[in-house]
């Protein structure tokens, strides 16, 4: 497969071929992700959640987002690896914003950086995107205000929410950032914005009719997330309870000391041995 890019996710668009994006926020993950042939890899700040073990992404720094960024491009060739830049760090002047989403791709070696917010960070996308960094939006829920928004609530709900929605996804689009993720946005909203969008949509908890789903790797393969899995999330896998059966069989293993086995093992010659200790 050949390296996928920015213009070949426009394409896709244009053809109506969806586009599948997981987050990865490691080697072994990034290196199936790869494998399977999913499209974007996004090292999302949710690794402040399912990772680090935050109860939100507010926590997440710069230096943890380069830290994943990096053992996740060394395993990526083909997919298209944006990296989020988290909380604070690109709500101060230009230079700050560019000087951070640089390390990004200097240092993480991401191909894209991904930002939350709408018409207000425009200025921001443009000095990004006119600096060479490709630019990601994020729209509807954006987690790392829900200090602010006050919980995971529904977006576009409204027809003042809509027109919000649609003015914001505009002005990014104008800007310059090349995909926008929707998040917890409704059907219908998610389904105007994707025919309105000259780039492609991507949703979670969006609908069927974006350009793309994203789902986060933790959610969508049952490892250690929520026993109880979010209404927009499709598990495919359970990777915890493989993991809970293992360490398990480990345990009782070691406790009965029937591992190691001969097969695990290792000897010196039987004569050597003798000689030694009889
Ligand atoms: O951090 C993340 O995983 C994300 C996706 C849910 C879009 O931003
Ligand atoms: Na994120």
């Amino acid at each position: 497969r050949k390296p996928v890019t920015t213009a070949k996710l426009r394409k896709m668009k244009e053809d109506g071929t969806p586009i599948s994006v997981m987050t990865a926020y490691d080697y072994p993950t990034a290196m199936l992700a790869e494998e399977a042939g999913i499209d974007v890899i996004l090292v999302g700040d949710s690794l402040g959640n399912v990772v680090l073990g935050y109860d939100s992404t507010v926590p997440v720094t710069l230096d943890d987002m380069i830290y994943h960024s990096r053992a996740v491009t060394r395993a990526v060739r083909t997919s298209f690896v944006v990296t989020d830049l988290p909380f604070n760090t690109y709500h101060g002047s230009i230079d700050v914003s560019l000087r951070n989403a640089g390390r990004i791709m200097q240092e993480g070696l991401a191909k894209a950086v991904k930002m939350e917010g709408g018409a207000e960070i425009a200025p921001t996308v443009e000095a990004l995107v006119q600096a060479g960094i490709p630019v990601m939006a994020h729209l509807g829920l954006t987690p790392q205000s829900i200090h602010q928004i006050g919980g995971y609530k529904i977006q576009g709900k409204t027809a003042a929410q809509a027109q919000k929605l649609l003015d914001d996804a505009k002005a990014l689009e104008q800007a310059g950032a090349f995909s926008i993720v929707l998040e917890l946005v409704t059907d219908q909203v998610a389904a105007h914005l994707t025919s309105k969008l000259s780039i492609p949509t991507i949703g979670i908890g969006a609908g069927k009719d974006c350009d793309g789903q994203v789902l986060v790797f933790h959610d969508a393969l049952g490892y250690g997330s929520d026993i109880h899995p979010k209404r927009f999330v499709k598990t495919y896998g359970n990777v915890g309870d493989m993991i809970r059966s293992g360490l398990r069989q480990y345990v009782d293993d070691v406790k009965q000391r029937s591992f190691p086995g001969p097969e695990h093992s290792f000897r010196m010659d039987d004569e050597v041995a003798e000689s030694l200790y009889g």
